[in-house]
């Protein structure tokens, strides 16, 4: 097993292990003098793993209770989050007690939420079965629900008391939902680490279960160095958000519907290299291209440029966006929303 631990305000430890799902209640219970457990999933992930994680939470002493809801982004609300509510009342949970998150993104934001506003606050853990939330949203303590007027717009910062992540659950993925993920490992490469990106660019969709364990780990190192150094997403975190400005803009053109986040990353990557690294964008298209990523958008900018405005990176009139240059090298700016509608738009 490997351990990454995170020294964020509340300090933590994510667990990486092929197989750690199945011993979920042992690494929990050393991180909760609780034995009452709510876990909440969604009905795909409940189908592949909720019974794998009571049987083992229930060895281990855990009373346990299971909320599911119906899996995708149009679950990410605040309808959603009051149903959720309800359930904790019913199921009797107290404040020592703990929430688990067992899913991808979707599930573990929104689970972190419930756990950030709960009681004002009750513990949680991430047991995160998607690659992009492996390598990315379980760790950090970035939680949030969707409102109609844009994604992730109402949310809190609560670090999780333990993630753990078993790569095995990645083998029963869907090739789109493994692509989307790959995004994000991509964009890791693009910010932090040119190693990461060739070793990822001499790979595809076919063979990545080679590298799969160093990715993950590296993705998530690479999450600790940033998020240690700023915590709450004032200055260097704004680098994890390479492509996502353009990226959330093409998934609302979209109704967050029939668009994956990765696939609104992987086009918000190469729409800013194109603009302002044009000499890594042949490099950056072929690596997409490589996990059956795309590279551009129907969506006509203009159209996109709206969404933008809204984006939470934008504070008064201006707006960060990021850049790299260089493989491995990110660079925030900042310019007036005009600015950026304007170079975007030419
Ligand atoms: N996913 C971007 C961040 O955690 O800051």
């Amino acid at each position: 097993m490997k351990r990454i631990s995170i020294k964020t305000s509340s300090p933590y430890e994510v667990l990486i292990e092929r197989g750690s799902i199945k011993k979920c209640g042992e690494y929990i219970s050393a991180v909760t003098k609780s034995r009452k457990a709510a876990i909440i999933t969604d009905d795909i992930v409940n189908k592949l793993y909720s019974e794998t994680v009571v049987n083992s939470l229930e060895k281990s002493g855990f009373e346990c209770s299971v909320f599911v809801f119906p899996n995708g982004e149009q679950s990410k609300s605040l309808s959603v989050l009051g149903q959720i509510f309800h359930f904790l009342c019913d199921s009797n949970i107290t404040r020592s007690d703990i929430l688990i998150a067992l899913g991808g993104g979707v599930v573990g934001d929104i689970t972190g939420f419930a756990a950030a506003c709960f009681l004002r606050g009750v513990d949680f853990v991430q047991i995160p079965t998607t690659l992009l939330a492996q390598v990315d949203s379980s760790v950090g303590g970035k939680t949030a629900v969707d409102i109609p007027d844009g994604k992730n717009l109402v949310g809190a910062f609560k670090q999780p008391a333990l993630v753990i992540c078993d790569s095995d659950t990645l083998k029963t993925l869907t090739p789109d939902i493994l692509s989307c993920g790959m995004a994000e490992v991509i964009k890791y490469g693009m910010i932090r680490d040119e190693k990461l990106f060739e070793l990822v660019e001499n790979h595809n969709l076919e063979n990545v279960d080679e590298i799969m364990d160093e990715i993950v780990y590296t993705c998530i190192d690479i999450k600790r160095d940033v998020v240690e150094n700023d915590e709450f997403d004032r200055g260097e975190r704004m680098i994890l958000n390479f492509g996502h400005t353009l990226g959330h803009a093409i998934e609302g053109w979209h109704n967050y519907t029939d668009y994956t986040h990765g696939m609104g990353v992987s086009v918000g990557m190469c729409l800013i290299t194109d603009k302002f690294a044009p000499h890594l964008s042949e490099r950056l298209k072929k690596c997409v291209l490589a996990y059956k990523l795309p590279t551009e958008t129907e969506a006509p900018v203009k159209e996109l440029l709206p969404y933008c405005s809204k984006d939470k990176k934008r504070e008064s009139d201006n707006i960060s966006y990021i850049v790299c240059e260089t493989v491995g090298k990110a660079e925030i700016r900042r310019t007036s929303v005009k600015e950026f509608e304007r170079i975007m738009g030419e």
